[in-house]
C-alpha cells in the first residue's frame, strides 16, 4: 500500500554550497508538505549503515565517506504519489542526465555529489524516516 510518504537528504554538497533554502523551496513548491526535518550530519558508520543496501557496489567507499564529509538536511515528505513525483522533482541520478529545472540539473555536479537523495520505494522510505526521526519528531 502507497504511504504518500518519502524520504530525502540534502547532501552535504548541496548543504555547503548554500543551497538548502533554494532546495527545501523547491520542494514545497513541487507539492511536498514537510512532515519531519532535521539539520545533522552522519558519521561513517551512521553512513555506511544507512547505505548497506549498496556495500557491494564500487561507488560504496566513496559514497559513505562523501555523505559523512559534511552537515545534511534529513526530511520526510508527503504528497499522493511520493516516491515517484519526488524523483521527477529531483531528476536522474547522473545530473549530467537529469532534466533542465529538476533539483540534481540545478543544483548538483557529479553523480556522487548529486545535491539531493530520494527513496526508490515505499518500503524504503519507510526505512529510512525511521532511520533519522521517532514518532515524537513527525507532524
Ligand atoms: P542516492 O539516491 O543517494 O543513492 C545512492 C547514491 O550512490 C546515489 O544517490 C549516488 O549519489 C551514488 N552513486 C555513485 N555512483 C553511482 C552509480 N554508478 N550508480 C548509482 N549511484 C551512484
Amino acid at each position: 500500500m502507497a504511504t504518500n510518504r518519502t524520504f530525502t537528504m540534502i547532501k552535504p554538497d548541496a548543504v555547503a554550497n548554500g543551497h538548502t533554502g533554494a532546495i527545501l523551496d523547491d520542494i514545497i513548491k513541487g507539492g511536498f508538505k514537510i512532515v519531519a526535518l532535521k539539520y545533522t550530519s552522519l558519521s561513517d558508520a551512521k553512513a555506511g549503515e544507512f547505505y548497506a543496501v549498496h556495500a557491494e557496489r564500487p561507488f560504496y567507499k566513496d559514497l559513505v565517506s562523501f555523505m559523512s564529509s559534511g552537515p545534511i538536511v534529513a526530511a520526510i515528505l508527503e504528497k499522493e504519489n511520493a516516491i515517484e513525483d519526488f524523483r521527477t522533482l529531483i531528476g536522474a541520478t547522473d545530473p549530467a542526465k537529469a532534466d533542465v529545472g529538476t533539483i540534481r540539473n540545478k543544483y548538483a555536479k557529479s553523480i556522487d555529489a548529486n545535491a539531493v537523495h530520494g527513496s526508490d520505494s515505499d518500503e524504503n522510505a519507510q526505512i529510512e524516516g525511521n532511520f533519522f526521526f521517532s514518532a515524537f519528531e513527525r507532524f
